[in-house]
């Protein structure tokens, strides 16, 4: 060991012990977020936007043959759904569509460009119908009306040039009219959160099951929409909550001084939480380890020193490596041009399960804090939907959601909390709000 050098065990065990979080915190931290729902919707200011969806709840008993599209990340969706009542649906026809990295921080009509072609790739074989379109705009937006969508800033990397300010739906109708595609009509713009709630929600009331309360997203960003009762479904833009402090690492701290998109500052809990992000955190503390110990001294010259090369499909694959000495976990490394002793992948999965745990958490606490809400007492049973990648592919993380909420509020209440996983509820729950939509007609510009 060098003199300078940390014991490595020791830097190892505080790194780690960095990413816990007591009960007490985050009681505190769920009825912060709780109080910034309040401030949010009485227009005080805070960082919950609170932002208004112009839907309500579905009946279970919508109709139709919808156009969806889904734009949130580099990779988007178009595809046609039929919803026959009684709670079904399915996806008549779907592709898959992959924007470039320079449409992310390019500019505006190359973007809807790659939308409108797929749009139309998806009804070429169907020239005569028209249809309605819905628009899953996965990223913050003002609505004005169910189908008039302000976007706001763009969070997880993107940041279209002149985006800020412009009606999406708009813009999305124009670039289907550059293309000859006036028989399909932009009828509603919703956010991902939105549509796993109305999914979960349109298949529960067919059955007569309670609607869901929360709809949540854990992928690449993280949010919740929430049914709030008088103050109809919200889109919280959850992701943006600043009250992270108490919890809040220097390698937190450092990640979100050093990004530019989004801004420092801005989307906390995000940075802390989503698919997006957990790889970056993990690659920060053994970089920082490698500089300060005498592990993981060979992270400074390999590929892991590339800002984002991490992913949370990797802290996935570490998580379910169950070999005695590590194995999996060492490929992974020595595809990064790695070589790893095997207390160095012992520490690399204790970190990675110590930044997902974290999250896992955050989470749960973020969920009491709106359900504190809904139903302070949590007096009765509640629904939450949730879709992702995150959710969906780290091993356990429902059971790390669902061990918080005994912590915090003890096992009985916590029973009473379902956690609903809505794999692909994008396109169907879209197909779900454009059947809302055309139902509620002349009540388009009520409030929602
Ligand atoms: C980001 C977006 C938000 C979206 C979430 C999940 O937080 O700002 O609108 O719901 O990612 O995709």
């Amino acid at each position: 060991m060098s003199p300078m050098a940390a014991p490595a065990d020791v830097a190892l065990a505080e790194a780690v012990a960095a990413f816990d979080t007591t009960p007490a915190v985050l009681d505190g931290i769920a009825h912060e977020f709780g109080l910034q729902i309040g401030r949010g919707l009485a227009g005080a200011g805070g960082s919950l936007k609170m932002l208004r969806t112009f839907t309500r709840q579905p009946t279970g008993r919508e109709r139709g043959l919808v156009v969806v599209v889904d734009w949130g990340g580099t990779k988007g969706r178009a595809g046609i759904v039929e919803l026959a009542g009684a709670g079904a649906a399915r996806v008549v026809t779907e592709e898959v569509f992959t924007f470039s990295s320079q449409d992310k921080v390019g500019a505006i009509a190359p973007v809807f460009d790659v939308v409108a072609t797929a749009v139309g790739r998806i009804v070429a074989d169907r020239p005569a119908a028209a249809y309605p379109l819905a628009f899953v705009y996965s990223f913050p937006a003002r609505l004005e009306r169910i189908d008039r969508a302000v976007a706001l800033a763009l969070t997880k990397g993107w940041s279209v040039a002149g985006l800020e300010g412009q009606d999406v739906a708009a813009l999305l109708s124009a670039a289907l009219e550059r293309r000859g595609l006036t028989r399909v009509t932009v009828t509603a713009v919703a956010n991902d959160t939105v549509a796993t709630l109305m999914l979960q929600s349109y298949r529960a009331r067919a059955t007569g099951g309670r609607p869901a309360d929360i709809g949540l997203i854990l992928g690449t960003g993280t949010n919740q929409a929430a049914d709030l009762g008088p103050d109809g479904i919200r889109n919280l833009e959850s992701g943006n909550f600043d009250g992270v402090a108490p919890v809040a690492t220097r390698y937190d701290v450092a990640l979100d001084r050093e990004l530019l998109d989004p801004k420092p500052g801005a989307q906390r809990l995000e940075k802390m939480v989503s698919g997006r992000y957990l790889g970056e955190l993990l690659r920060r503390v053994v970089c920082d380890l490698g500089q300060r110990t005498v592990q993981f001294r060979g992270v400074a010259g390999s590929a892991f020193a590339t800002p984002f090369a991490v992913d949370s499909e990797h802290l996935s694959r570490i998580a379910t490596d169950r070999t005695a000495g590590l194995d999996q976990v060492g490929a992974l490394l020595r595809t990064f041009g790695l070589a790893s002793s095997r207390s160095e992948r012992e520490g690399v999965r204790e970190l990675s399960a110590a930044i997902v745990r974290r999250s896992a958490r955050l989470v749960a606490a973020t969920l009491l804090g709106t359900l504190q809400v809904i139903d302070p007492a949590l007096a009765d049973r509640r629904t939450v939907a949730v879709d992702g990648s995150l959710w969906g592919g780290y091993p356990g993380f429902a059971g790390l959601v669902r061990g918080a909420f005994i912590d915090l509020v003890g096992a009985e209440r916590a029973d009473r909390i379902e956690l609903a996983f809505v794999k692909d509820s994008t396109s169907i729950g879209a197909a779900v709000i454009a059947a809302v939509a055309a139902s509620q007609g002349s009540e388009r510009c009520s409030s929602g």
